[in-house]
């Protein structure tokens, strides 16, 4: 093992940024070369790639996004694809690639590593931390604070309004964002694909809850849980009791900002624990974090196993929301 690449692919997540630092400056530690490939797989395809030094992932740890750019690149689910990227990889000498991304982005990785024997190694950055093998993911610790901040604030000019609040967050299609920030957040209830509620006992719960005189509440809503998302829950349940609220949509900006501390942690060591991994020999495993201990995990476990929920957690929202 002489010379690495690295890339990060799929939605981009805060601290991506601090586990490329990591990435780089533990290769070099080793004395290893060190590429950057730009816009993910696609570079990897059209041969975008620069040689790194420890100086230039310098100031960027507490940075959002990624200085590699990232992209969602359906060549790259085409062996046509994946061949173009490894002939790359072959012409620049490079022994081994550690990919930054989510389950689509290792199901690539696992494809290229069978196909042309690049030892690949993958750590978990997706806000969603919906992948299976790893307790959390890179950018789930940041997503979660940003949307509970706004939650906060929802929270408070419910209150003055005495209104109803639907707050819809990130997840694709897992409720663990959700999951969280409505425990902690305070939420009268939570939809999750993951433990799906009908309108029907939905309208029942906030109709008793402003029975017991509650005069605001706040529902958070994963953007999987519900066909159309918040707004068009929010119609169902106007048709169903007739009560106003607002919906806010919380998107990309769950997204962006300086990584959390604990992401940046997360970020430094599967980082560091990547490169020792392609040192060490391992190939085909993504490094993830399992009561707080690394761990190497195949990467087709990634994706054909699915990451429950924590149910303790849902019947803990339900009690405390009484
Ligand atoms: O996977 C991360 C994520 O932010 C999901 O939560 C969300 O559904 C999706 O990416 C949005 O994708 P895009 O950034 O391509 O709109």
């Amino acid at each position: 093992m002489k010379h690495i690449a690295i890339l990060t692919s799929g939605g981009d997540a805060p601290g991506m940024n601090a586990a490329i630092r990591a990435v780089v400056r533990t290769s070099i530690y080793h004395k290893l070369e060190i590429s950057g490939v730009y816009q993910g797989y696609q570079g990897l395809i059209d041969d975008e790639l620069e040689p790194l030094i420890a100086r230039s992932v310098a100031n960027i740890v507490q940075r959002g996004g990624t200085m590699l750019r990232s992209a969602r690149c359906q060549a790259f689910y085409e062996a046509e694809g994946r061949a173009k990227a490894a002939e790359t990889l072959h012409a620049r000498a490079i022994d081994g690639l550690v990919v930054i991304g989510g389950d689509g982005s290792f199901r690539g990785g696992h494809f290229l590593g069978q196909e042309h024997g690049i030892p690949v190694v993958g750590i978990p950055g997706t806000i969603d931390n919906d992948i299976a093998g790893t307790d959390v993911t890179i950018g789930f610790y940041t997503a979660m604070d940003i949307a509970l901040e706004a939650i906060d604030r929802l929270r408070d000019t419910a209150a003055s309004h005495d209104r109803l609040f639907l707050v819809e967050v990130m997840g694709r299609s897992a409720g663990h964002i959700a999951l969280h920030v409505g425990v902690a957040g305070g939420a009268e209830a939570i939809m999750i694909p993951e433990a799906p509620m009908s309108i029907a006992s939905l309208s029942t719960l906030l109709t008793d809850a402003e029975q017991r005189g509650k005069s605001s509440s706040i529902i958070v809503v994963a953007e999987g849980a519900y066909e159309g998302g918040a707004t068009a829950l929010a119609k169902a349940i106007q048709d169903s009791i007739g009560m106003d609220m607002r919906v806010t949509i919380l998107g990309h900006i769950q997204r962006g900002g300086s990584p959390c501390t604990k992401d940046r942690v997360l970020a430094s060591r599967l980082g560091y624990a990547a490169v020792k991994a392609l040192l060490s020999g391992r190939r085909d495993v993504m490094v993830g974090l399992r009561n707080q201990e690394v761990v190497h995990v195949p990467l087709q476990e990634t994706w054909q196993n699915s990451k429950g929920i924590n149910h303790e957690l849902v019947e803990l929202a339900r009690v405390l929301a009484i």
